[in-house]
């Protein structure tokens, strides 16, 4: 059975008990109100750990002052059955106060440079600064070996590694494939803010980042393709953040042939959803 944690003291001795013995230590964060993609990850951690912690903690320092922080879904009961389901050892479920002391305008504030001014950061200022400043005292709070990120949140994954490495934090990060409905639109706990109407529209985001791929491996120039995604998805009754490719820094955009990934961000009446595809241009 599943323990929820809620002090940090018991959740260190939980994790030193199981370093003495040896074992190593995985984790997933999380916000909770979780889903497949996130059990997802809570199995990868499982390939490499031995005993895994979940975090469930909706992060007010991430959430801009006109976002969905006091809406975001909070599904307690549910997440930490589903967590016992798939062999999680420990819920993490820290207040507030144990993960601000100071009060979040008191915290020591995370920053990473450049990769964070575009995109999700450019259309979220502060956002990044906000995951990283809770992700660094996840980390410290749980020790763990190795942590699992996902792909779907492709910004994100490259910031916490820019953090992770920069900061020396000796933790392993692994990254797990986006788990999808049939489709192919991105499981996210934000989908079930979506009308009856707007559900099967929003699998055009997807359907969009595949056109943008298969586009240019096609020949055809990168602001074309992006004109036409943006198009597409404006004339489906999108609000489009952005629709475009981008090599995997997300800064250079005419990098040449290699790696290369597609990334929508677009809001359908009150949701804003985002998603990416990977591929590789020769
Ligand atoms: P949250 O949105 O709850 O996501 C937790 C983790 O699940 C993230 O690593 C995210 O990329 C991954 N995830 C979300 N949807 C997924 C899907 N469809 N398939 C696979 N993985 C998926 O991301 C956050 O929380 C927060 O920013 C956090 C890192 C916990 C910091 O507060």
């Amino acid at each position: 059975m599943i323990d929820t944690v809620t002090a940090l003291d018991e959740l260190r001795s939980r994790v030193r008990a199981w370093k003495r013995d040896g074992l190593r230590v995985g984790f997933v964060p999380t916000m909770g109100n979780l889903h497949a993609g996130h059990h997802s990850l809570v199995a990868l951690a499982r390939q490499h750990a031995d005993r895994i912690v979940a975090s469930v903690f909706v992060n007010p320092t991430q959430f801009g002052p006109n976002e969905d922080f006091a809406r975001y879904p909070r599904t307690p009961d549910a997440d930490a059955a589903g967590l016992d389901a798939v062999g999680c050892d420990v819920l993490w479920l820290p207040s507030v106060d144990a993960m601000y002391p100071y009060g979040a305008d008191g915290a020591v504030r995370m920053r990473v440079p450049g990769i964070t001014d575009v995109l999700e950061g450019a259309h979220r200022p502060g956002h990044f600064d906000g995951v990283c400043t809770v992700v660094a005292r996840l980390f410290n709070q749980v020790q763990p070996d190795v942590a699992a990120f996902g792909r779907k949140d492709y910004q994100q994954l490259a910031v916490i590694r820019y953090m992770t490495r920069d900061l020396a934090f000796p933790i392993e990060l692994l990254a797990g494939e986006t788990l999808r409905e049939a489709d192919g639109l991105a499981m996210s706990s934000r989908n079930q803010y979506l009308s009856a109407e707007e559900r099967p529209v929003a699998a055009l985001i997807q359907r969009s980042l595949q056109r943008m791929r298969d586009g240019l491996l096609a020949g055809a120039a990168r602001g074309a393709v992006e004109a036409e995604a943006r198009a597409t998805l404006d004339a489906a009754g999108f609000e489009v953040d952005y629709a475009v490719v981008r090599a995997p820094d997300l800064v250079d955009p005419d990098a040449s042939p290699g790696p290369r990934v597609a990334l929508v961000a677009a809001r359908l009446g009150r949701t804003r959803l985002i998603d990416n595809l990977e591929f590789t241009t020769a």
